[in-house]
């Protein structure tokens, strides 16, 4: 069995397990406005962290200086993955149960100095977060149910991040391929990671 193989198995293990927690929050707190924690695929978030630790990489920067940030956490487990792969891990999430299950640092929306913390959780709404120019990686998972407010959540987060910063927005609702702000990361790929190359 080569490494790919067994990296599979090992990452659907990690699903199943994630999807224990899932459901026991899906039935405590249902909220319909928003989607409930909802597992990413791990292979997939993990090949995508691994494209954007490369480019950084080939670029010379030093993946351990540099920021990641998933928007709608969860249980933080893509900060996991991050994390692991050498980024800094940093998530926002607005239900505190997710957060203290995780057992991630949680910071106040308004934490302004991020010098000194290697990692933590920002608990709160994700539309009042005022600190997406100081992540180098954006992570997102369709975190809003609501199209209309997905859409929005995403326009914010495309205006707000930093030029060089690496977009990943799996199940993406605001198209975003006619943007002259952003690049598609690997051409020919169909991954939904962008770059953004200038700020208007
Ligand atoms: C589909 S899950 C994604 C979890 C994880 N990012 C992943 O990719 O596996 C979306 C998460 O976003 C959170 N969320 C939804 N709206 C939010 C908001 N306005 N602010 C902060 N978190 C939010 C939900 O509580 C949920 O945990």
């Amino acid at each position: 069995m080569d490494e790919r193989e067994q990296i599979s198995i090992l990452t659907r293990c990690l699903d199943q397990a994630y999807n224990i927690l899932r459901r026991e929050y899906y039935e405590m707190r249902p909220n319909y406005n928003y989607y409930p924690f909802i597992p990413m695929h791990s292979r997939a978030a993990l090949e995508e962290l691994i494209i954007a630790q490369d480019h950084f990489t080939k670029l010379g920067m030093d993946i351990r200086a540099l920021r990641f940030l998933d928007v709608g956490c969860g249980l933080g487990n893509i900060m996991e993955i991050a994390g692991g792969i050498g980024f800094q891990s940093f998530g926002i999430e607005y239900n505190e149960g997710l957060i203290h299950k995780a057992l991630f640092t949680t910071f106040k929306m308004d934490k302004k100095v991020l010098k000194n913390e290697m990692e933590g959780v920002f608990f709160g709404d994700a539309f009042k977060f005022n600190f997406y120019d100081q992540f180098n990686v954006i992570y997102l998972y369709r975190p809003v149910r609501d199209p209309v407010l997905e859409g929005k959540l995403e326009q914010l987060i495309e205006n707000e991040m930093a030029v060089g910063t690496i977009y990943i927005a799996n199940d993406k609702i605001k198209p975003i391929e006619k943007s002259s702000k952003f690049k598609v990361l690997l051409r020919g790929k169909r991954l939904p990671m962008w770059i953004k190359v200038k700020n208007s």
